[in-house]
C-alpha cells in the first residue's frame, strides 16, 4: 500500500490534533466532579475517560467514517476494511487523574497498514502538544524537538512504568531496583504517553514497561522514533505494538547497556 500523501498526512494531523485537544478539555472540564470506578484493585476509571474518548471518537469518525478505532475504553465499533487505525487512550495516567497530580494526557497514534504514521499527545494542565508524522521529526508546540545525546547510564534520567498494585517480588520491581542503582535517577510517574513524549522532547534518557497496552505507546513511540531515539523491546528485539514490553532511550548506547542491566537482573 503506498503511504498517504503529505496533504492527506496534514489532515489526519489537523484532526487528531482537535481530537486530542478537545479531549484534553473535557477532562479539565470534569476535574473535581467525576466519580471513580475500581475495573480491578488499583485500576481506576472516571465518567472522563469515558467522555474524553467518546469526544474522540466522534470527531475523528465523523471525519473518517471508514477508519478503525482502538480505545482504551471500548466503544463497540465494526472492524472495516480501511487500512487505517487510530489508536486512542482517551486518559492516561487516570490514578494521577484521580488524586488531581497534573501528570496525565490524550495519547492519539494513527497506524496505516500496521505502521504508525501520526502520533499526538496533549498534556491538558500545560497545554503541552506533542506531535508527530513520520518521517517529519518531532514537535512540541509546534517546535522541532530531539532526543538528547546521552551515552552514559550514569547521565540518564529514566522513567519506567509498572502495573499498579504490583507485587514487591514482580520482575518489573527488580528491574526496577537495579536500575535505580546504575542510571542517575529513576522516576516512576504515571502516564507512559507523556513519559515517552518527555523522551522525545529531550526531559528524560529512557523509559521502560513490561506491562502496557498498544494505547497507551502508540503517539509516544513514533514520537521517540522521530526524535531520533530507539524503540525496542526489553530484550532489544524489534518492538510490537501489541505486545507489552518496551525499551525506548534517546540513544542506541543506553539502549544497549539498559539492555544488558536487564540481563543480569533476571
Ligand atoms: C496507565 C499508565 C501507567 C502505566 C499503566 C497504564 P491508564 O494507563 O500509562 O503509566 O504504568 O500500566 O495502565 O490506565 O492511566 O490509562
Ligand atoms: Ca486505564
Ligand atoms: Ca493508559
Ligand atoms: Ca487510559
Amino acid at each position: 500500500l503506498e503511504l498517504p500523501s503529505a496533504q492527506m498526512l496534514e489532515e489526519l494531523l489537523f484532526a487528531g490534533t482537535k481530537a486530542a485537544r478537545l479531549g484534553g478539555a473535557m477532562l479539565e472540564s470534569w476535574r473535581s466532579r467525576f466519580t471513580v470506578t475500581e475495573k480491578s484493585r488499583a485500576n481506576l476509571v472516571t465518567e472522563a475517560d469515558f467522555a474524553s474518548q467518546k469526544l474522540i471518537h466522534e470527531i475523528l469518525l465523523n471525519q473518517f467514517p471508514d477508519h478503525n478505532f482502538l480505545g482504551e475504553e471500548d466503544l463497540a465499533t465494526r472492524p472495516t476494511s480501511s487500512p487505517f487505525q487510530w489508536v486512542v487512550d482517551p486518559l492516561d495516567g487516570t490514578s494521577n487523574y484521580v488524586h488531581g497530580f497534573p501528570y496525565y494526557a490524550v495519547s492519539i497514534g494513527l497506524e496505516f497498514d500496521g505502521e504508525l504514521i501520526v502520533g499526538i499527545i496533549y498534556d491538558p494542565t500545560r497545554h503541552d502538544l506533542f506531535t508527530a508524522i513520520k518521517g517529519q521529526g518531532a514537535f512540541l508546540n509546534g517546535q522541532r524537538v530531539s532526543c538528547t545525546d546521552v551515552i552514559r547510564i550514569e547521565d540518564a534520567m529514566c522513567i519506567a512504568s509498572l502495573p499498579t498494585a504490583t507485587s514487591t517480588s514482580d520482575p518489573a520491581v527488580k528491574r526496577f531496583l537495579s536500575m535505580i542503582g546504575r542510571s542517575q535517577t529513576v522516576q516512576r510517574t504515571g502516564s507512559a504517553a507523556l513519559n515517552l513524549a518527555y523522551l522525545a522532547a529531550g526531559r528524560i534518557e529512557a523509559f521502560w514497561s513490561s506491562s502496557l497496552k498498544p494505547w497507551d505507546m502508540a503517539a509516544g513511540v513514533l514520537l521517540v522514533r522521530e526524535a531520533g531515539g530507539k524503540v525496542c523491546k526489553l530484550n532489544g528485539q524489534s518492538f510490537d505494538l501489541y505486545q507489552p514490553e518496551i525499551l525506548a532511550t534517546a540513544t542506541e548506547s543506553l539502549q544497549a547497556q539498559i539492555q544488558q542491566i536487564f540481563v543480569e537482573t533476571t
